[in-house]
């Protein structure tokens, strides 16, 4: 084995998780292929979170494997791992490995199993008990960086997959997160992105550390050279008046909060066993507003979620038009075997869903615009982190609140924050100019 390609869908995680798979595959003397239809070693890491996502991954694989007489040597990352685990190899002959997110440090030990004996292995561990190293991760962007916190999930959302995929909540020690964040910004970078499954959960599972989300924030807060903190994803629940506090005082931590809504009906809620209803939701914004008029709110939405009415659709379009997430990310429901609510008869018929979904990319489409128009003429903060791939005498980047920006520049600015005025926009990008010939923010 001497090159390796993977290919990642999914949430963020899993592109950490193949950032730390390159690392160990390099460190392994291993180069990277950009040629799936050459590279020695292919690994498929996977989501199960909907139906697509799986389907996706299983067509492109039958493709890859059909199309390499050579038999390279092929393995199965991610959440399907585990949801599918020794199924697989039955399911697509051709499969050496399947390896599951919460197994990424027996990597090793599989391929030097595999280079003795080709015999296919699985390794599928219910619980994230193997912390990883991450200093060798070979990351793809050299400003920005996520850094796992927490892992798995306890929540058990009817619809989801997660937990069972992913195991249960671990927190990472605080000293190996603070230590990470940095060495990152030792190493020149400028933004991290905190990640977990519910980041607002953070420390509930190691009670003795005394550490809770927002005490974490504080902590990073004060690494020198670090601009920018975000994070994700934040559960309705477990979102305090300490965190929405934090992320006002704190100056590195954007003021954008992705804080999953759902359904817009209490009912439709309680059945995805969200723990919240739509009243007590609506409260968490409130005060959210109050401590910080300015945040931005995102959401994921679940359209046709089992026995959803017409009247509790009703209840999501309205919620989306009336709270106007600065960004929504909208799905159909799909069942998930081995979640609750699979059990459930998926009663919503496809044109339903589909006609469900479409209004509500609608309306957020009309939210989302108008939203950017509000911020023509306004002056806002860009962390420019690449060059424009239609125009390189143009720079990009996003705003605290996660907006793309364009605008003119020289690339030297990239990895600095600069002052630019929104001048107009277009789809999901805003344009804008330099507020000030020079650089307000350089590090
Ligand atoms: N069907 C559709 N969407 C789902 N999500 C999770 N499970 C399902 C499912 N079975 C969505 C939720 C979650 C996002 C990551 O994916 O909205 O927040
Ligand atoms: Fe899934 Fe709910 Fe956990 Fe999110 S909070 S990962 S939707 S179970």
């Amino acid at each position: 084995m001497k090159t390796y390609f993977i290919r990642t869908y999914g949430c963020q995680m899993n592109e950490l998780d193949s950032e730390v798979i390159s690392g160990l595959l390099e460190q392994r003397g291993l180069k990277a292929s950009h040629d799936e239809s050459l590279a020695d070693l292919i690994i498929f890491n996977t989501c199960s979170i909907r139906d697509l996502a799986e389907r996706k991954a299983l067509g492109k694989l039958g493709q890859v494997i059909r199309s390499r007489k050579d038999r390279p040597i092929i393995g199965i990352a991610g959440c399907m791992a585990t949801s599918k685990k020794e199924t697989l190899f039955k399911k697509i002959p051709g499969i050496d490995f399947v390896i599951g997110p919460n197994n990424i440090h027996q990597l090793n030990y599989i391929l030097d199993h595999l280079e003795q004996e080709r015999s296919p292995l699985c390794r599928t561990d219910p619980t994230f008990t193997h912390e990883l190293d991450y200093t060798m991760a070979k990351r793809e962007n050299p400003i920005k960086a996520s850094v796992s916190i927490i892992r798995g999930c306890n929540k058990r959302c009817t619809y989801c997959i997660v937990p069972f995929t992913r195991g249960p909540e671990v927190s990472r020690h605080p000293n190996d997160i603070i230590n990470e964040c940095r060495d990152l910004a030792s190493k020149g970078y400028k933004e991290i992105e905190l990640l977990g499954q519910n980041v607002d959960s953070y420390g509930k599972d190691q009670p003795e550390w005394n550490m809770r989300f927002s005490d974490l924030l504080y902590h990073l807060d004060q690494i020198p050279d670090l601009l920018r903190i975000r994070f994700l994803t934040s559960h309705p629940v477990d979102i305090t008046r300490e965190l929405m506090e934090a992320v006002r005082d704190l100056p590195k931590v954007c003021e954008f909060v992705h804080f999953p809504l759902q359904a817009g009906a209490s009912r439709v809620l309680k059945k995805m066993n969200r723990h919240y209803s739509r009243e007590e939701y609506d409260e968490k914004i409130a005060l959210f507003k109050e401590i910080l008029p300015n945040v931005a709110l995102g959401t994921d939405m679940i359209v046709g979620f089992p026995t959803e009415t017409d009247g509790e659709f009703q209840e999501s379009y309205e919620a989306l038009k009336t709270i106007r997430f600065a960004h929504a990310f909208l799905f159909a429901y799909s069942a998930r075997k081995g979640a609750p609510a699979a059990r459930w008869e998926d009663d919503i018929p496809k044109e339903i869903k589909e006609k469900r979904l479409r209004q509500l990319l609608e309306v957020q489409q009309s939210v989302s615009s108008d939203l950017m128009q509000e911020m023509i003429g306004q002056t806002v903060e860009v962390l420019v982190d690449g060059t424009s791939p239609k125009d390189p005498s143009m720079i990009r980047g996003r705003t605290r609140c996660w907006r793309n920006v364009i605008f003119p520049g020289s690339p030297d600015s990239i990895g600095t924050l600069q002052s630019v005025q929104i001048t107009g926009f277009s789809h999901q990008t805003l344009f804008g100019k330099s507020y000030f010939p020079h650089n307000l923010y350089r590090s």
